[in-house]
């Protein structure tokens, strides 16, 4: 990242004096607003919480086939990283006895080609039905869960299939806690200081962890010993804080795109959760104070090595508008060798004996010296080994640079106003009663007919 090594891109030490005020700022304004930030505690007040889980978990993972979680966003996304980067990646293909907990399926999209997909694919009766909703009014979810809890009742029974929806929802406010209560169902609870995106260390992404067979309470120590890290007002010593200031730098330079590639497939699904953590926590149009802004900084989700053979060249050649995170690994928890074939063809030969662990980091290092000597701003995490813990960690780290870089932004990172004006717009165009004025509103905009292409 910095000028020494990429020159004229890069930044400098003046850089950071430049902003001082603004970091001062930030950091006192998170610990100022420390108590106000709920998420921030999550590694330590939940010990109960974990404990009722992991209790439910063992009384039900035996009697039922699949686990599918009903919710979109912040109530989708972590849950899915985090089991697809703890566990082995064809864990619904592995015969039961190795898998020892149900199979696992995210349903938060309404093509409406997913649910029956997935109606052909699994006996709902076997299945329990994860309805996670803060505000608990989503149209998404909530027209899951009108499908599946019809249908399960036609299929066993209204009784039965009570036991079949596990709803996660705030505890006061909401349709989903409303229904919850009228039907019995079993209800965890989503902190109401706790906002969609930051919720993933919550039963939101809990009690679906548990259900994967992921050790939860080592998720929150991991994010407990991030938290040590991050709280400290030393920016150099503060690897959150520094992540949110090179970015925030480097945005007032130009270069507003922040491109998150993990070299390993279990971080695939790490890199959506950022993008989302990201993209709705900063791209906001008014400042703390008001006045229009209309900032934030784009994420962009790559594959390492994969899109080595797609994005790099953009990257490596392209303009000078984005950072590349490089996230590695030090320790992959498998080890596969290339057989010496071939030695008589140098182009090929040199592979034989190299691990494919060797590969793909020395691919890292090859493409982060590709940008380097173009000039092009990266960084590099690295993660000793992806496990419960340190997945923990890379969350909570994220989190913590996300807030900070909300600050360094004088923006509010923790509201979504442009998610709630479609979600209003939508619930208008279906007569939904309440939203008369914003129906009014729509039926003023041009009608399509006047749009450039008819
Ligand atoms: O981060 C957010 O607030 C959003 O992405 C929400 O998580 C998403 O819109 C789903 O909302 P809810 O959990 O209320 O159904």
């Amino acid at each position: 990242m910095m000028t020494e090594f990429i020159g004229t891109h890069g930044i400098g030490a003046h850089d950071i004096g430049a902003i001082n005020r603004q970091i001062i700022a930030a950091v006192a304004a998170m610990k100022s607003k420390r108590g106000n930030m709920a998420w921030r505690d999550l590694p330590y007040n939940q010990d109960e919480i974990v404990n009722d889980i992991v209790s439910y978990v063992n009384e039900l993972k035996d009697s039922i086939e699949a686990f599918v979680v009903l919710g979109i966003g912040g109530s989708a996304l972590g849950p899915m990283a985090v089991q697809q980067a703890v566990n082995h990646p064809y864990y619904n293909e592995l015969p039961r006895d190795k898998r020892n907990y149900p199979k696992f399926y995210v349903a938060d999209n309404v093509d409406p080609e997913r649910l029956v997909y997935l109606f052909q694919n699994i006996d709902p009766a076997k299945c329990l039905f994860n309805v996670i909703s803060k505000s608990g009014s989503t149209s998404e979810t909530m027209s899951q869960f009108m499908i599946i809890k019809q249908l399960l009742e036609e299929k066993i029974g209204k009784e039965a299939a009570k036991s079949h929806i596990v709803c996660t929802t705030d505890k006061e406010k909401g349709n989903l806690i409303t229904i919850a209560k009228q039907e019995g169902y079993k209800t965890f609870f989503i902190p109401s200081a706790v906002g969609g995106r930051f919720s993933e260390l919550t039963p939101v992404g809990l009690l679906p962890a548990a259900f994967c067979g992921v050790n939860i309470a080592e998720l929150l120590r991991g994010a407990a010993k991030m938290d040590e890290t991050c709280n400290n007002g030393d920016i150099y010593a503060n690897p959150a804080y520094m992540y949110a200031i090179l970015h925030y730098i480097a945005f007032t330079k130009g270069k507003n795109m922040s491109v998150m590639m993990p070299y390993a497939d279990s971080l695939k699904y790490i890199a959506d959760w950022y993008a989302q953590l990201w993209a709705e926590s900063l791209g906001k149009k008014y400042d703390n104070y008001g006045n229009v802004v209309n900032t934030g900084s784009t994420p962009v989700k790559s594959l390492g090595v994969t899109d080595q053979h797609s994005q790099v060249q953009l990257y490596a050649e392209g303009p000078f508008d984005k950072i590349i995170v490089f996230m590695g690994v030090d320790h992959y928890r498998e080890t596969i060798t290339i057989p010496q074939l071939y030695g008589d063809m140098p182009s090929l030969g040199f592979l034989g004996g190299v691990t494919h662990n060797k590969l793909i980091q020395t691919e890292q290092m090859a493409t982060e010296y590709a940008l380097l000597k173009q000039g092009k701003p990266n960084m590099t995490i690295t993660l000793p080994e992806v496990n419960e813990n340190t997945i923990g960690q890379i969350l909570y780290f994220f989190e913590v640079a996300t807030a900070f870089a909300g600050e360094l932004l004088d923006i509010d990172a923790f509201n979504q106003p442009g998610v709630e004006e479609g979600k209003n717009a939508a619930y208008a165009m279906f007569g939904r009663p309440g939203y008369e004025e914003k129906k009014k509103e729509l039926e003023a905009r041009p009608p399509k007919s006047e749009k450039y292409i008819i």
